[in-house]
Formats: C-alpha cells, structure tokens, sequence
C-alpha cells in the first residue's frame, strides 16, 4: 500500500498543468523510415504535428496554463513548433524540457518535478504523445473531482487478442475503480486497456514515484522493461538510497500504476471513442484517418468542402495545387506545395510536402514521403487495415507486411509502375512493379 496523503479537494479552480511525453531518437525506430527525417512527434497527420492533437486537447481544459513537454530529443527540435502553437495557443505557457538520457515515463516526471510543481498545481495530466483519441479530458477531469480520485486513466476496449500488448486494467465496472494493473501481461486478465492518458494528484503522484524507487533498493537486478520499444534499464539495486534516488529511470506503467491501485483512489475513464497508438510509420494513416473524420464531424473550416471530385475528408494544406480533374478521399491529407495532376485518384492516403503526384496515377492506403514523385498511371497502393485493427501488419501468401505502402523522402515511382505493399527507404528510385518488398 502506498503511503499517500488525503487531499482537501474542495477547491474546484485548482490549477491543472500537463505533461506530454514525447519520447527521443532511440525510440520511435518502427517509426521508420518516416522518422529518419522527422521526429514522430512532429510527423504531420490531418495537416498538424501528431503533438499538435494533444496539445490541442489540453488547450480546451479551462484551467491549464502551462504545458511541458518532456523528451530527450535536442532542445532544438521543439523550438519551432513551440513558437508556432504559443501563437496560436496564447494562453499557454509551452516548454520544452530535456532528459539527459531516456528516464522512462515516470522517470522525466520526478527528474523536472521542482519545474512541474513550480505555481503549486493540484492536478498533473500526463498524455502519451505517440496515441490518438479524442482525449475527452473533460470526462476525466469530472470522474477526478466526483470520486475525489488521487489518478485517474483513460482506458478503452479492445479485442481479447491485442489486449496483452499494452498495459491491462481490471476495474469494478459500477464504482470505475482500478482494482488490478498489468503492464503487458502475459496471459489475458483483461480487454480494459490504458490509453496513455492519465490525471494525477500532484500530491499523490511525485510521493508515489518516490516510493517505488526507495522500494527498488529492496529488489534484486532490474535490467529490462517490457515497453514496445523495449526500454533498456541499467539500473542495478545497491541497497543505497542515495543512489537510487540517483539512477531516475522508472517507468509509470510497471513502477507505479499497479500499487496505485492498492490505494481505492484509482479510477478509470472508460472512452466508447476512437483510440489508436502511432507506433509504426504505417499506423499514421488511419491516425489520419480518424482525425479528419473528427475535424469533419466538427465541421472544420481546416477541411475541403466535399464536391464531385472531393469525398470526405479530405485536408488540402492551401500552397498545394491539385487539378479539378483529380479525385481525393475519403482520409486523405494532402501537405504544404505537394502538386497533384488531372486525372489522379488519391484516397487513404497522406501525401507529404512538395511531392508531385502526376497524371492517372492512384495513390491508396500509403503515405508518400517528401519531395517524391509517382509516375503518371503509376499505382501505389496499401491494403486496406480492417476496422478496429491494432496492427498495421498482415500475412500476405504466408508473409508478414506492411498493410500501409510507405515511400521515405525523395522517392520516384516511374510511370505506369505498381508499388504495392511496400517500404521504400529514402532516395530510391522504383522502376519495375514491386510487391510485399523493403526497398533499402
Ligand atoms: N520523456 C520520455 N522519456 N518519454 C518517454 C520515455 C522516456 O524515457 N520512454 C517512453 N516515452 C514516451 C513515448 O514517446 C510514448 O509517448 C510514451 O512515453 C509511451 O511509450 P512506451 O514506453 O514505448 O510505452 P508503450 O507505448 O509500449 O506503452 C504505453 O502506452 C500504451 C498506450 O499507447 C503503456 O502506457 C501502455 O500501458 C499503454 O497501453
């Protein structure tokens, strides 16, 4: 049990700040080879930087001023995005805060807490940058204040199959208590699973973390976690306090989240909404997807208004030149200077900036790196993901591939040639019709 003071939770103005981790270079390698010329935070779906999504969710939350986003990327990779959604978010103080080196989820946290806590904020929201949803943070945020929660995550359904690849919650579905958390199980114990989007009590959470690393000097040889992106820890117990406070890598998941819910005030949020993790480079195009399906149902100005050649949604960043001839969508993000010819069909798909799709070609279920060009009557297509579906992988004629056809920068499809089921690795010019391949 944890040791966690109550909290005098009538104040209902208290201050909220949000953390957004986002991770650094070593991850985010099934990002690739998108990620070889972008960091995956800053990758654009539904025309904004995946992060833009997140940052945008927490904008809405009344009483956030500050966000940071906590990463070990170099300082200067944010700076841009950050001058560009200060404007647009005035309201908000954005920072960067750098790691030393990968501290894991809750690593960073304890790492900045003095920054974090700084202004003296009750609640602390933490998202996962790499997830996409509706974030419906409101939800969150009352479920905290009714339940006088010390944590509260947002959890979602999934098939019973893919529930063990992320973290499990078992929860009293009257009370939406958290009675059992698994990061990762091996067995299936529940298809309740954490979206990557929590509500903490800053109270709660920065003693919680300190007491799983003072409990760490306890166990024996903790060498690796069970992430995704399999985390390494070099952390090993000496029985010193001092030094474990010292060696900061932790992780919420494993570290904190299953004793949080030895405490009766844990709760889960269940969403009956969209959820997907951006994880693999080819996750980003239903990522796409489900975010100009949301900016449609909103009735974004952002988005083309639908006409004969134009079916819903469809995003056209406003440099991009696309003939009236050529037909885009549904899902189809279109970036900055891109050019797409007569007679082009387009659908599924994000076409980044200043690629040239030329005439009769047909662009589906794939992403087309910077500054590419597809042939005229060239075909470059994806399988379609099944709804629903966690995966972006499928078995083709006894083979594992990528359902999503990914072309990194610079690539050229030459006329008439059919890419299909491919990754195509920057620089690389395909000639011949090619088929469930890794072009390097
Ligand atoms: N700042 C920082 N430092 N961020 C990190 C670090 C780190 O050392 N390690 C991971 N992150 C960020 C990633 O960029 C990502 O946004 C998020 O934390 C989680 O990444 P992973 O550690 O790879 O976890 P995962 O994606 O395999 O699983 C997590 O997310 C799932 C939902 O997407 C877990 O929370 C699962 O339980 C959960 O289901």
């Amino acid at each position: 049990m944890l040791n966690i003071p109550m909290r005098d939770n009538h104040n209902t103005q208290a201050s909220t700040k949000a953390v957004i981790l986002v991770g650094g270079p070593s991850r985010g390698t099934r990002f690739r080879p998108l990620s070889l010329d972008v960091p995956k935070p800053l990758f654009e779906v539904a025309g904004h930087p995946i992060i833009h999504h997140c940052l945008k969710a927490v904008a809405k939350v009344p009483d956030v001023r500050e966000v940071i986003l906590v990463g070990y990327y170099d300082e200067s990779v944010f700076r841009d995005f950050i001058k560009d959604a200060s404007k647009e978010f005035p309201q908000l103080r954005i920072l960067y805060l750098r790691e030393y080196t990968a501290l894991g989820t809750a690593g960073g946290l304890y790492h900045f807490r003095d920054a974090i806590l700084k202004g003296k904020p009750e609640r602390l929201l933490v998202l996962n940058a790499d997830v996409c949803c509706s974030f419906p943070l409101g939800e969150m945020m009352r479920l905290f204040e009714e339940k006088d929660a010390e944590a509260v995550i947002l959890g979602t359904r999934v098939s019973n199959d893919t529930a063990t690849n992320f973290g499990c919650i078992v929860s009293d579905s009257h009370t939406k208590r958290v009675l059992h958390y698994v990061e990762k199980p091996e067995s299936h114990i529940s298809n309740l699973i954490n979206c990557g989007v929590y509500l903490f009590a800053t109270e709660c959470i920065f003693p919680a973390i300190r007491s799983a690393i003072k409990r760490r000097t306890t166990r024996p040889r903790l060498l690796s976690y069970p992430s995704s992106d399999n985390l390494e820890s070099s952390f090993i117990a000496t029985g010193d306090d001092e030094d474990a406070e010292k060696n900061e890598v932790l992780r919420l998941e494993q570290d904190i989240l299953s004793d949080l819910a030895d405490s009766n005030r844990f709760f889960v949020h269940e969403t009956k909404d969209f959820w997907r993790q951006i994880k693999t480079a080819g996750s980003a195009v239903p990522a796409n997807a489900l975010y100009l399906q949301k900016a449609f149902q909103a009735e974004s100005p952002e988005l083309t208004p639908p006409s004969a050649t134009i079916v819903p949604p469809v995003y056209i960043h406003p440099t991009a030149s696309v003939d009236p001839t050529a037909k885009l969508g549904p899902n189809v993000s279109i970036g900055p200077r891109v050019v797409v010819g007569a007679g082009a069909r387009i659908k599924d798909s994000i076409v980044l900036e200043d690629t040239e799709i030329r005439h009769d070609a047909c662009v589906m279920h794939s992403i087309i790196g910077w500054s590419s060009r597809v042939g005229a009557w060239a075909r470059v297509e994806g399988t379609p993901i099944p709804v629903g579906s966690h995966s972006t992988s499928i078995v083709k004629q006894g083979i594992k591939v990528q359902s999503i056809t990914i072309l990194g920068k610079e690539c050229a499809v030459g006329d008439e040639v059919r890419v299909q089921n491919c990754v195509c690795l920057p620089y690389k010019e395909l000639k011949r019709d090619v088929c469930n391949e890794v072009i390097m």
